[in-house]
C-alpha cells in the first residue's frame, strides 16, 4: 500500500494570537491579573452572562418548539424581518430590503465576500487598524484588496482626510468596508459630517459598501449607532449590510447574523440573495436556527423587547462609565488618551509597542494583543485606575 502524506504536507497555521493570550492568561497564577485582550462583553463581576431575556425566550422556545426540521439556506423570515426592523428602521433609508441568515457576523461578511468575488476586478477597501479577520475573510474569497490609515493611535483621530481622498481614488465598482458603530479596534466613531461626506464620495464614485455591523446598540444607543450607515443608505443606490447579533445579544456560541442587501429594485435584490444562498447551500448549506429562533422570540414579543433594550441599556451605560474613570486615568500618561472617553463600544487601542506589550505582561500580569488593543469591558471600575498606573509608564 502506497500511503499519502497529505497531511504533512499542508503548510504550518499559527494559532490564534488571541486564543493562546486566554491560555497564557487561565495559566497565570497572579492574583492581581487583568485580562484586556477578551473579545467579549464582561460585567462588574467578570462574566459574559446570558441574557436574562435571552433565556426567557429560550424557555418559550422549549416549550413551543415542534420542530427541528431544515429550514433553508435563506434561514428564518421572522428573525430576518425583525431584526431589519430594529437594524434599519421601518422605511430603511426608503431602499427596498432583502436578507439572509448566517452563522454570526463572520458567516455573514464571508458570504458578502464571496458575493463581491464573483467579480474580481473589484477591490475592497479597508481602512486600517481594523478587526485582525477582516483582511483574512477578503483574502480568503481572493478579492483584491486597498487599506488606507483610518485612525493615528498616537494621536487618537481618524484621519479624514485620508480616508475620503482613498476612496476618491478607487475605482467605480469598488466596495468600501465600513464599521457601523462601535469600531474595533479603535472605538472611533465618526461625525454626522463625515458620514455625509464619505457618502458624498460613494454617491459621486459608484462605489458599493459593505457595512460590518457587529455592536448596534452598544455604543451611544441602537438607533444613535446606525446614524451613518442610514445617511449612507439614503445617499447611494445599493448596499450590502453584515450584521452580528453575538455581541447585542450577548449570542456568541449560537452563530446567529446575516446579510441585508438594499436597492432599488427588487428582482436585483432578489438574485443578490439568490447567488448569497446558493453559497451557503455549497458551503454550511443553512444557517444555525436556535439563535435566529431566540432573537425572533425577543423582538416579535412586546414584553420580551422592551427587556432586552433595558439590558442592552445596561451594558452600554457600564461600558461607557469604564470608559469615562479609563479616560480620565489614562491621560495622566498620555494627555491623547482622553479620547478614550469619547470613543465608543468595547474597544480602544492603546499607543504601546508589540515588545512593552509583552513586558507588560511578563512584569504587571496586564494582557493584551500585541496591537494594543483594550477591551474596556475587561475591567471592572474598581480595577480602572490600578491597570492605568500599570499601562503608564509602557506606552510609548
Ligand atoms: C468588527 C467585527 N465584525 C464582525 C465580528 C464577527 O462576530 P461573530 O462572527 O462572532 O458574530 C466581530 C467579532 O468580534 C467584530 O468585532
Amino acid at each position: 500500500m502506497s500511503k499519502t502524506a497529505f497531511f504533512d504536507s499542508l503548510a504550518e497555521q499559527r494559532p490564534d494570537p488571541l486564543l493562546e493570550l486566554i491560555a497564557k492568561f487561565a495559566a497565570d497564577p497572579r492574583s492581581g491579573k487583568v485580562d484586556l485582550g477578551v473579545g467579549v462583553y464582561r460585567d462588574e463581576m467578570g462574566r459574559t452572562p446570558v441574557m436574562r431575556v435571552v433565556k426567557a425566550a429560550e424557555h418559550y422556545l422549549w416549550e413551543t418548539q415542534e420542530s427541528k426540521s431544515y429550514i433553508g439556506p435563506e434561514g428564518d423570515p421572522a428573525f430576518l424581518r425583525t431584526l431589519a426592523l430594529e437594524v434599519f428602521g421601518e422605511h430603511h433609508g426608503g431602499r427596498l430590503i432583502s436578507g439572509i441568515q448566517t452563522p454570526g457576523g463572520t458567516g455573514a461578511l464571508r458570504l458578502a465576500a464571496e458575493l463581491l468575488a464573483r467579480d474580481k476586478r473589484r477591490k475592497i477597501w479597508i481602512g486600517t487598524p481594523t478587526w485582525v479577520n477582516h483582511q483574512a475573510i477578503f483574502a480568503a474569497v481572493g478579492l483584491q484588496m486597498g487599506t488606507y490609515r483610518f485612525f493615528d493611535i498616537g494621536k487618537q483621530i481618524v484621519l479624514v482626510d485620508e480616508m475620503l481622498t482613498s476612496l476618491q481614488n478607487a475605482a467605480p465598482g469598488d466596495a468600501v468596508l465600513l464599521q457601523t458603530s462601535c469600531h474595533n479596534p479603535t472605538g472611533a466613531g465618526l461625525s454626522p459630517q463625515t458620514w455625509q461626506d464619505i457618502a458624498a464620495v460613494i454617491a459621486a464614485k459608484g462605489l458599493l459598501p459593505l457595512f460590518d455591523n457587529a455592536y448596534q446598540g452598544l455604543g451611544r444607543g441602537p438607533i444613535e449607532d446606525a446614524a451613518g450607515m442610514m445617511t449612507i443608505i439614503e445617499a447611494v443606490g445599493e448596499v450590502m449590510v453584515a450584521v452580528s447579533c453575538s455581541k447585542s445579544f450577548s449570542l456568541y456560541r449560537e452563530r446567529t447574523g446575516a446579510v441585508y442587501l438594499l436597492g432599488d429594485i427588487q428582482a436585483s435584490l432578489d438574485k443578490g440573495i439568490g447567488n448569497l444562498a446558493s453559497h451557503a447551500r455549497a458551503s454550511y448549506s443553512m444557517p444555525p436556527a436556535h439563535g435566529a429562533a431566540i432573537v425572533a422570540a425577543i423582538l416579535q414579543d412586546p414584553s420580551r423587547r422592551p427587556a432586552w433594550v433595558d439590558e442592552l441599556g445596561e451594558m452600554r451605560i457600564r461600558m461607557a462609565e469604564i470608559r469615562r474613570a479609563a479616560a480620565e486615568a489614562f491621560a495622566r500618561f498620555r494627555p491623547e488618551l482622553a479620547g478614550i472617553g469619547s470613543q465608543e463600544g468595547m474597544f480602544s487601542v492603546l499607543p504601546i509597542s508589540p515588545e512593552n506589550v509583552r513586558q507588560l505582561q511578563a512584569e504587571r500580569g496586564i494582557y493584551m494583543p500585541d496591537s494594543g488593543r483594550i477591551n474596556v469591558a475587561g475591567m471592572r471600575m474598581e480595577d480602572v485606575a490600578s491597570v492605568a498606573e500599570r499601562v503608564g509608564p509602557y506606552l510609548t
